[in-house]
């Protein structure tokens, strides 16, 4: 059976979402909206938008479904969509958010999509980096915390999906 190790702790998390929101509010235009990646990064963006609301921000919020890894560790490697956004985002300028950026595929991904569909200006936001782990080169504008490879859960992260429900980072460790 496996099991947690806190890695990043629920009061770690909350001072950097709240920074990481100041940050984000300072360099992006008035007008944007948020596309955020299911189901990964759904716990943090309803969290990093109350954190953007306190410091002014008013971002739309839409999100994107992408294929995961299934019930596995390791994955293929290749992406699908599962969800769309429903909106017609030309010109807009779209925030992308994620939980993790690992090889940089999923992001890449998304963003080719975005950039497809005519947007305005893209920025992107992870509120996990792990560059050791980089396949494709992605840029990422806001990025929370860079941690090794490890295997993390919880606050919206799972595996096989377990744990999304813990309100702190874990590594994954068994
Ligand atoms: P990438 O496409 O390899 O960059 O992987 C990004 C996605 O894989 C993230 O959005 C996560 O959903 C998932 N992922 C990457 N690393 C982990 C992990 O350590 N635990 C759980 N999911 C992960
Ligand atoms: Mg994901």
């Amino acid at each position: 059976m496996e099991g947690i190790r806190t890695l990043i702790s629920e009061a770690e998390i909350a001072a950097r979402v709240e920074a990481l929101a100041a940050e984000i509010a300072q360099k992006t235009p008035d007008d944007f909206v948020i596309v955020a990646l299911l189901k990964g990064a759904a716990v943090f963006v309803a969290d990093l938008v109350r954190a953007l609301y306190r410091v002014g921000a008013r971002p739309e919020i839409e999100f994107m479904r992408l294929s995961s890894y299934g019930l596995a560790k390791v994955r293929s490697g290749e992406v699908h969509l599962l969800g769309d956004v429903p909106t017609d985002l030309a010109g807009r300028r779209v925030l992308l958010v994620d939980d993790i950026v690992d090889t940089g595929r999923s992001i890449a991904y998304a963003a080719a999509l975005l950039h497809q569909r005519g947007i305005g200006n893209l920025l992107t936001c992870a509120l996990l980096d792990k560059p050791e782990r980089r396949e494709v080169k992605v840029r990422i504008d806001f990025a929370g915390f860079s941690i090794g490879d490890v295997f993390v859960a919880g606050y919206g992260i799972d595996y096989a999906e377990k744990y999304r429900y813990l309100p702190y980072i874990g590594v994954v460790e068994g």
